[in-house]
């Protein structure tokens, strides 16, 4: 979507949106407006069931010498208590609506352009399709918004503010694009290549196949992956965008491209939602883009995991015993259970190589999540309560939400193998996730880190404010709020 700037309203606009508040109250903004219109709004939104509630949308038709097919009023409900996100959110619900109504281009008149960059951006990133694989679609389904003008006399700081939300609308995009993309078409060395396309924004991107993680004795990730024709692939990021030397953030991400399961095979009801279970890695990419298309300045690394979990005559069987990077050796008992795996090395690999002050991961890890929290909060784990405050902050503020499960020396106790250093599953149903992030911890050495279990928020089932259902590009916005609070300020 387009998003323009004008110090008056554009010929072409065949729409224009206007604010009114709680108990039917225009904004100020929109008084000309409905002078041109011959008290036109002002009688509208005396009418009927609308209130100036948040979210409520009334069209109203124009008088034919403005030349618009239609002035949409959108309530705010109480303004005075917004934030940023508040008109994001807004701005996704208008854009839904006018999709639906056939908007084309929409100019907002404004006496506050700042804030309502805010409400064009969360319009944006509803606008959202994957249409990638649709030879047909029918026209009412169709989207038709693709430009939004905002109108005011002052644009002082508007064309900057748009520029950086307009970096990190492209990489929730390019989350989403990944996520949303069969396994067919994204498999690891795809994948690989679509990262590496990163460098075109000043990423340096570096792929090591399995030749090299063999060499550096990456056995529980090169398992995961050993039943599938497909090769994996290790997935480096660097973003210097601080000075030579400053410290680095490392952000994680599971990236398995397609989980059967492998031999400990899942039910095929609903396996093909498993295609999502590169969420984190699709996390780390789009977070990646965003941060150095608008020139972050901290040092941040992303490593990526890319597999595919297949059963095949060459899949690693339960009660393999697999050698990590690390030295430690996992028993696999569940096949299934792999993304603990994958991650074993990745963050091992990771804090090695980089040693980094922070490191987080995201992964699709665990069912039991879901069961724990549902579709609205992610769980975080962390071994470090101040990182652990800062993320949910930052995931308060963007409205991503994070909720703190926890660790600890019993939860670690469950996972000892009697044949090996440790197993990948701890005590069947019980505190699943836990058993997941409580093996991760042994592989970050005393780095302070959080792991983000995101199975229950990656992928959405039905509409959402900003985000349309599908692949939702969960952490993209929340790590990109906490690298500019935590690592920029
Ligand atoms: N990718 C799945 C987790 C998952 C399951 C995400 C369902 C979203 C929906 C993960 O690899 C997995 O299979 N985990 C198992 C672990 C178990 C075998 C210990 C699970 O959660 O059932
Ligand atoms: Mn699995
Ligand atoms: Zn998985």
């Amino acid at each position: 979507m387009e998003i323009a700037l004008a110090t008056s309203f554009p010929d072409d606009a065949d729409t224009i949106v206007v604010a009114v508040g709680e108990g039917r109250q225009l904004f100020p903004s929109a008084e000309p407006v409905d002078s041109q219109a011959g008290g036109a709004i002002s009688r509208a939104v005396k009418t009927g069931k609308f209130k100036g509630n948040k979210g409520q949308m009334m069209d109203i038709l124009p008088p034919e010498s403005m030349g618009l097919e239609r002035i949409v009023a959108v309530g705010t409900g109480d303004y005075s208590v917004y934030q940023p996100v508040d008109r994001q959110y807004l701005g996704g619900m208008a854009s839904a609506h006018l999709d639906k109504i056939g908007a084309r281009h929409v100019a907002i008149p404004t006496s506050d352009v700042l804030n309502v960059c805010d409400f064009a951006h969360g319009a944006s990133l509803r606008s959202y399709r994957f249409d990638n694989y649709r030879t047909k679609i029918k026209d009412e389904d169709r989207h038709t918004l693709t430009k939004i003008t905002l109108v005011a006399d002052d644009l002082t700081g508007a064309e900057e503010k748009l520029a950086r939300l307009g970096h990190l609308a492209d990489g929730v995009t390019l989350t989403r694009d990944l996520v949303s993309e069969p396994a067919n078409t994204l498999f690891p060395t795809e994948f690989a290549r679509r990262a590496s396309e990163l460098s075109a924004v000043g990423v340096d991107v570096d792929v090591l196949g399995e030749a090299k993680m063999a060499e550096l004795g990456m056995g529980a990730l090169l398992g995961v992956g050993q039943g599938s024709e497909r090769e994996s692939q290790l997935v480096t990021m660097r973003w210097q965008g601080g000075a030579e030397g400053d410290p680095w953030l490392a952000i994680v991400g599971k990236g398995v491209c397609f989980d059967t399961g492998g031999i400990s095979l899942k039910p095929g009801a609903g396996m093909e939602e498993m295609k999502f279970d590169m969420a984190g890695a699709g996390c780390v990419t789009g977070l990646m883009h965003a941060l150095a298309a608008r020139g972050a300045k901290a040092n941040v690394v992303g490593v990526i995991g890319c597999v595919e979990n297949m059963p095949s005559h060459n899949a690693q069987r339960p009660g393999d015993v697999v050698t990590t990077m690390s030295g430690q050796t996992i028993e696999v008992i569940n096949t299934d259970a792999e993304g603990r795996l994958v991650l074993a090395d990745a963050l091992y690999y990771t804090v090695k190589t980089f040693k980094p002050k922070q490191v987080i991961d995201l992964a699709t890890l665990t069912g039991a999540v879901m069961v724990a929290l549902g579709t609205y909060k992610a769980g975080i784990f962390s071994n470090d309560d101040a990182l652990a405050a800062d993320l949910i902050a930052a995931g308060d503020a963007v409205k991503e939400e994070l909720w703190r499960l926890p660790l600890g020396d019993r939860y670690d106790k469950d996972i000892n193998s009697d044949i090996a250093d440790m197993k990948n599953v701890g005590k069947g149903r019980e505190a699943g996730s836990t058993a997941g992030a409580i093996l991760l911890q042994r592989f970050v050495e005393g780095t302070p880190w959080a792991h983000l279990d995101i199975a229950g928020t990656a992928w959405t089932k039905g509409d959402e404010a900003i985000t349309p259902k599908g692949a939702t590009g969960y952490g993209v916005r929340l790590l990109d709020r906490f690298v500019a609070d935590n690592w920029e300020a």
